[in-house]
């Protein structure tokens, strides 16, 4: 040993930097990948008026980036409502394991969604109002959490998604003005019982509404307007004692408007 002190020395050495580099110095995997899957996201993305320009890889934590919350260093929230992004949102995003709200409203984002959000387990906002999404919708039923979907106002084609018939802890549920294949509302709609808020309109919806709709105590607002729904005007709506806005203009129902609904209902004298 008294040969080769170097050798010696060297164990200790390389001891200490791995001291500071893990223990003093710790490099955050998670902050990084993170930082990187935001500049993956920003990449993606067309922004005219420079609102994510403080989303550079030179900062150390993506928790000062414009838009962004964190919570204990993790990305919780992404929210840009309104800042004129067009492009696609990346797949990246998938790697935001703490990702609670995805809030996109009102940009010009289009092509498809991608189905790698189902990784992002915990969200529970995704709300991606206005914009010009297209394509099928992925099957987002496994995303247990959501209490907010909004995917209004897009141009979503396909079926009409009734896996959300799924996702029964969503408190408000936004889906109308798409351009789904023609069909019916899923009876299963009935299952989302802490549903305060139902957006449908222009969905070309056609059939009746299912009797399991009025079984949705919660609800405040049924918006089903603007489609091709028949039969005779629901008398099972009265049920609903805590709506306050019905829209069922633009459509092919028959009948009258219930009276008890009149009774029940302060604002149906409207
Ligand atoms: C979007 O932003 C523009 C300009 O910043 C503003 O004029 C417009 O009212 C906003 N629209 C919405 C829906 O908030
Ligand atoms: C999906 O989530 C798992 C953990 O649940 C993670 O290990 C994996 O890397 C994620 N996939 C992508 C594409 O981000
Ligand atoms: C949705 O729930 C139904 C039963 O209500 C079940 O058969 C189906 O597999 C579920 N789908 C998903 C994607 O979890
Ligand atoms: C419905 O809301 C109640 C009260 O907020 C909550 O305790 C319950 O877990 C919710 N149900 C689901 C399925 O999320
Ligand atoms: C989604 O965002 C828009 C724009 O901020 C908002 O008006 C709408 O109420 C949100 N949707 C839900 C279901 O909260
Ligand atoms: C509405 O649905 C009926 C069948 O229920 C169909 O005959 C009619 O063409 C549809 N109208 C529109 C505008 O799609
Ligand atoms: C209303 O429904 C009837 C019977 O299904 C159908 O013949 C008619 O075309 C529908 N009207 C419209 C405007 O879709």
């Amino acid at each position: 040993m008294a040969k080769y002190p170097p050798l010696s020395l060297q164990f200790p050495t390389a001891l200490f930097f791995f001291f500071v580099f893990c223990v003093i110095l710790p490099p955050s995997v998670s902050l990084t990948v993170e930082t990187q899957a935001l500049l993956k996201f920003k990449n993606q993305l067309q922004d005219p008026f420079n609102c994510l320009e403080s989303w550079k890889d030179s900062a150390d934590s993506p928790c000062q980036f414009a838009g962004i919350t964190c919570h204990e260093g993790r990305v919780t929230e992404i929210s840009l409502d309104n800042k004129s992004l067009s492009g696609q949102i990346s797949p990246s995003i998938s790697a935001l394991q703490s990702l609670t709200s995805l809030v996109l409203p009102s940009n010009l984002i289009s092509g498809k969604l991608p189905w790698q959000l189902t990784n992002c387990s915990n969200l529970k906002v995704l709300n991606l109002t206005g914009n010009k999404h297209d394509w099928n919708l992925p099957d987002l039923s496994s995303l247990r959490n959501l209490q907010i979907l909004d995917l209004s106002a897009n141009y979503f084609s396909g079926r009409f998604p009734a896996w959300v018939g799924n996702l029964s802890g969503l408190v408000g549920l936004g889906l109308g003005f798409n351009e789904y294949d023609e069909g019916e509302i899923p009876e299963s709609l009935g299952n989302l019982k802490n549903l305060t808020w139902i957006f449908l309109a222009g969905s070309h919806l056609r059939g009746e509404i299912p009797e399991s709709i009025f079984g949705l105590e919660a609800l405040e607002t049924l918006d089903i307007c603007r489609n091709n729904i028949s039969g005779m005007f629901p008398k099972s709506i009265s049920k609903l004692r805590n709506l306050n806005k019905i829209e069922l203009y633009v459509n092919n129902l028959t009948g009258e408007i219930p009276p008890e609904l009149a009774k029940s209902h302060p604002f149906a004298g409207n």
